[in-house]
C-alpha cells in the first residue's frame, strides 16, 4: 500500500524484468537475447530467431528441423475459419480481420488454454507459429478473390507465405529469391522490441490466463494503431499523399512541426530511441537494395529520402532527438512485393509474432502476477443518489 505515482504512457515506469531484449535508445543498441540485431538480420532466418527468442538460445541443426517440423505439422486451420472470413465485408481492415481469426483460434482449439506444462507450452506455440501465415494469407486472399487453400510445406516459413499470399488459382507460383530474402529480413527486424505497447498489451492480458492466442489477438489490436506498428500503412499513405501534393514535403515537415496541426511525420519518431533506429538504417538498406535488384525505380523513395534528410537538418526534429523509425522505410520494400498497403500493418505481426509469444511464454514461467495497475482518483465525491424524475 505504497504511494502511487502516476506515470501517463508508462514513460518511467518498468513492468517487468526481462531477458529477451536489451534496447539503448541513447546509443541506439537493439540486442536479441545478446546478439546485435546487425549480425542476427545479416545471418539468422526469421524461424532461427524466432527460436533464439522463445527459448533463449540459437538452435543446432537438429532443433531448428524439429521446430519447422513441429509449426509445419500445424501449418492449416479449421475449415469452419473460412466461413468467418466469409461474414466479413470486403471493405474490412486486414488488422481487424486477424485479430479476430487470431482470437477464433482458441474456439477451435480449445485445449491450447491449458499451459500449465511446458510441453502445452510448446504445443501452443507451434501451433500459433503455423496457423499465422495461413489465416494471413486467407484474409489477403479473400480480398483479392483469390481461392482459400494452404501453403507448400517443402518450401522455408518465410518462402511459405509468399507463395500461400500470392500464387494463382491454377497453383502458378514464380519464386523470387531477393523477396524471399528481403521479407525474411524484414520479418527478422520486427521480432520483438520489448515492453512497447502491444507486447505490453500480451502481458497483461496473458497475466490474466487467458490463452496464448487471445493474449496475441489483443497485441495484434495494439499493434493496429497509427502511433505503433499502423505507423507504416500511414507512411506510405503519407508519401503517396505528397507525391500527388507535387512532391511538396516542405508543406509536410510545417504541417508535422505545426502545434495546432494534429499531423505528424510518420514513421518518425520512438519512445525510446533517441539516436537512429538501428532497424531503420538496415531496412533503408534492404529497400535500396530490393529496388535495385528489382530494376524498380520507385517516386516514393526519393520522397521518403528527400523528407528525412529536411527532417534530420529541421531544428524541430534535432531539438526532439526524432529519427526514422522501423515504419518510416519498410513500406517501400512491401509495395515492391506486391503487398497491399492495407496489409502492411499484418506483415509486422507475422514478424513480432515470436517476440509476444517469447514475452507471453517468459511472463507464465516466471509466475507474474495478473497485472492491475492503480490509479488517483479524480472524480466527485461521495453524493446523494438522484431519483430519475428529480434530474
Ligand atoms: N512528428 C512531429 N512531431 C513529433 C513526432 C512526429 N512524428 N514524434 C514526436 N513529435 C514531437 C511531439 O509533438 C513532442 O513535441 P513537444 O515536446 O513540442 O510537445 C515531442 O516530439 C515528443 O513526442 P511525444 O509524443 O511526447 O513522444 P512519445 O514517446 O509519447 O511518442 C511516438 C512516440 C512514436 C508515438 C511519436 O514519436 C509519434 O507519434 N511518431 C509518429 C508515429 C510513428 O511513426 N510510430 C511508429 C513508432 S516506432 C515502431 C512501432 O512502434 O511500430
Amino acid at each position: 500500500e505504497g504511494v502511487i505515482t502516476i506515470d501517463p504512457g508508462y514513460k518511467n515506469t518498468g513492468a517487468c524484468e526481462s531477458a529477451i531484449t536489451f534496447l539503448d535508445g541513447e546509443k541506439g543498441i537493439l540486442r536479441y537475447r545478446g546478439y546485435s540485431i546487425d549480425e542476427v538480420a545479416e545471418n539468422a532466418d526469421f524461424l532461427e530467431v524466432a527460436y533464439l527468442l522463445i527459448f533463449g538460445e540459437l538452435p543446432t541443426k537438429e532443433q531448428n528441423k524439429k521446430f519447422h517440423d513441429d509449426i509445419k505439422a500445424e501449418s492449416y486451420v479449421d475449415e469452419d475459419v473460412k466461413k468467418i472470413i466469409e461474414a466479413f465485408p470486403k471493405s474490412a481492415h486486414p488488422m481487424g480481420i486477424i485479430s479476430s481469426l487470431t482470437s477464433a483460434l482458441t474456439a477451435f482449439n480449445p485445449s491450447s488454454v491449458n499451459v500449465d506444462s511446458e510441453e502445452d507450452m510448446y504445443k501452443s506455440v507451434v501451433r500459433l507459429l503455423g496457423k499465422m501465415p495461413v489465416l494471413v494469407a486467407w484474409t489477403y486472399r479473400k480480398k483479392a478473390g483469390l481461392p482459400l487453400d494452404y501453403g507448400d510445406n517443402s518450401l522455408g516459413y518465410t518462402e511459405n507465405i509468399l507463395k500461400m499470399m500470392f500464387k494463382k488459382p491454377n497453383g502458378e507460383y514464380k519464386q523470387n529469391q531477393v523477396l524471399v530474402d528481403a521479407l525474411d529480413k524484414l520479418l527478422t527486424l520486427h521480432a520483438d522490441h520489448e515492453q512497447n505497447c502491444s507486447t505490453s498489451t500480451v502481458r497483461i492480458v496473458g497475466s490474466s490466463h487467458a490463452g496464448l492466442f487471445a493474449s496475441i489477438s489483443a497485441g495484434i489490436s495494439a499493434l493496429w494503431g497509427p502511433l505503433h506498428g499502423g505507423a507504416n500503412q500511414a507512411v506510405l499513405e503519407m508519401l503517396e499523399a505528397i507525391q500527388v501534393d507535387g512532391g511538396d514535403t516542405k508543406k509536410y515537415m510545417a504541417k508535422a512541426k505545426d502545434k495546432n496541426d494534429p499531423f505528424r511525420l510518420m514513421g518518425f519518431g520512438h519512445r525510446v530511441y533517441k539516436n537512429f533506429d538501428p532497424r531503420a538504417r538496415i531496412i533503408k538498406k534492404a529497400a535500396d537494395d530490393v529496388l535495385s535488384q528489382l530494376g524498380i525505380e520507385d517516386p516514393i523513395l526519393s520522397i521518403a529520402e528527400g523528407l528525412e534528410k529536411e527532417a534530420l537538418a529541421d531544428q524541430y526534429f534535432v531539438d526532439r532527438k526524432l529519427y526514422p523509425n522501423v515504419d518510416f522505410y519498410s513500406g517501400i520494400i512491401y509495395r515492391a512485393m506486391g503487398i497491399p498497403t492495407d496489409m502492411f500493418t499484418v506483415m509486422f505481426a507475422i514478424g513480432r509474432l515470436p517476440g509476444w509469444i517469447a514475452q507471453w511464454r517468459e511472463m507464465r514461467m516466471k509466475k507474474e502476477p495478473i497485472g492491475r495497475p492503480r490509479q488517483i482518483y479524480t472524480g466527485a465525491t461521495e453524493r446523494k443518489f438522484v431519483p430519475e424524475d428529480e434530474r
